[in-house]
């Protein structure tokens, strides 16, 4: 059918043509944007899932909430090696600029500033932008030498100016798994005391499945904090809205069993979901009607776009070792595993792979679900490796 209309839209943070399933997520956070803009409690949030689920998708959602309600907006992705006390300060002038258009200088965005210039100094950060180097440091605010206090200062200092506007601050962390544990704490810390006084400033985390653990070490009270949400793949129904609602829209209907096909293979993943969309549109000679027939041709392309990209990328940086465990680990069956078990299968002991399971944990590719386990963080990764990697 014509690709130019092809509506599905497969690849990291792509937006999809229907955002299904996500209502509930939507909503609560719409609730809370609004309540924090009238003075009144609610939580940051931390959003959990395997790759592809459409967590990234979803922060740039609530991106578009916030803006809609006036809210400043500012999004960064955290790699290994993630510097969060510069990176914050990078966000934190954005905000206060963007909060006070027109007027930078005045009165309480001087201040802002002030406070900012002081904790730049303070954390010797490279100057951020010549607005800032021109305001003197305010002392005695975010100069602590005490991350936790200072980014607090920090924060509070933004939430305070975003109010007097009437307005509020929205940070999003992508990846947020990546940040190392004593900076996440001052993180939380921080957020703490915004949330104490009720300024509009939130933060919105994502990350995989191992960022839950590693937020409740950091900071015990993290749990009162943050509202949690996992992020799945979607339910029958809402797999079946993926690909119905947006080709509709473009005048063309899939068959049930086009449909019952469709979903059998991608299991309601969301990712895989957008890639067999994508090849089945443009395979099907249409000109009005999707059929069995047409996904079963294009399922071999969709599994190769996905091999070939997706997947292929994930395992390129591996070492022939951590392949092997890999392939240990898919030979075992849907997970999670039991890291003895998959021991067994290298005729290892647990402590001798050990150091192999750590480091696919740290490229991400693995999380432990619960202690003494390992599952993969990709979903139908399993069925890739022995389709694969053999
Ligand atoms: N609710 C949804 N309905 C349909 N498709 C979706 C949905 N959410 C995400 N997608 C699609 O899934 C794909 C992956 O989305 P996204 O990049 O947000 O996932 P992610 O969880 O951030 O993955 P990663 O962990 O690899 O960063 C995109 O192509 C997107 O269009
Ligand atoms: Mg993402």
């Amino acid at each position: 059918m014509d690709p130019i209309r092809n509506p599905y839209n497969p690849g990291a943070g792509a937006r999809p043509p229907a955002l299904v399933g996500r209502d509930e997520e939507l909503q609560s956070f719409d609730v809370a944007v609004q309540r924090l803009g009238m003075g009144r409690h609610d939580r940051s949030i931390l959003l959990s899932g395997l790759r592809g689920v459409g967590k990234t998708v979803l922060l740039q959602e609530f991106g578009r909430i916030a803006q809609g309600h006036q809210w400043v907006h500012r999004h960064v992705e955290a790699t290994e090696g993630f510097d969060l006390t510069k990176e914050m300060a990078l966000l934190a002038r954005d905000a206060i600029l963007r909060l006070s258009p027109g007027k930078r200088l005045a009165g309480n965005t001087r201040r802002a500033l002030a406070v900012l210039r002081a904790f730049q100094v303070r954390w010797d950060l490279p100057e951020a932008g010549g607005v800032v180097a021109e305001v003197d440091p305010l002392l005695g605010w975010a100069d602590s030498g005490r991350l936790d206090n200072d980014l607090g200062d920090l924060f509070a200092e933004l939430g305070q100016l975003a109010r007097d506007h009437q307005r509020g601050v929205l940070f999003t962390i992508d990846e947020m798994q990546c940040l190392d544990k004593d900076r996440l704490g001052a993180l939380i810390t921080a957020l703490h005391r915004v949330s104490q006084i009720q300024l509009p400033l939130i933060v919105v985390g994502a990350g995989l499945p191992s960022l839950l653990a590693l937020v409740g070490e950091a900071r015990s009270y993290a749990e009162r904090l943050f509202a949690f949400r996992t992020i799945n793949s979607l339910i029958r129904e809402e797999a079946i809205a993926a690909l119905a609602v947006p080709s509709r829209q473009e005048g063309a209907e899939w068959q049930p069993e086009a449909l019952d096909a469709a979903i059998e293979a991608t299991k309601g993943y969301p990712y895989f979901l957008q890639e067999i969309g994508k090849h089945t549109w443009e395979l099907a000679p249409g000109p009005d009607r999707i059929t069995a027939e047409d996904v079963e041709i294009a399922l071999p392309l969709a599994t190769e776009r996905l091999d070939s990209g997706f997947f292929r990328v994930r395992v390129d940086r591996t070492t022939s070792a951590e392949r092997d465990y890999l392939k240990a680990m898919a030979s075992l069956g849907p997970g999670p595993h039991s890291t003895g078990d998959v021991a067994s299968v290298l005729h290892k002991t647990t402590p001798q792979v050990n150091q192999f399971r750590d480091a696919l944990i740290k490229r991400g590719l693995c999380y432990s679900p619960r202690h003494g386990h390992i599952d993969f963080t990709v979903p139908m990764f399993a069925d890739f490796i022995s389709r694969r990697l053999r």
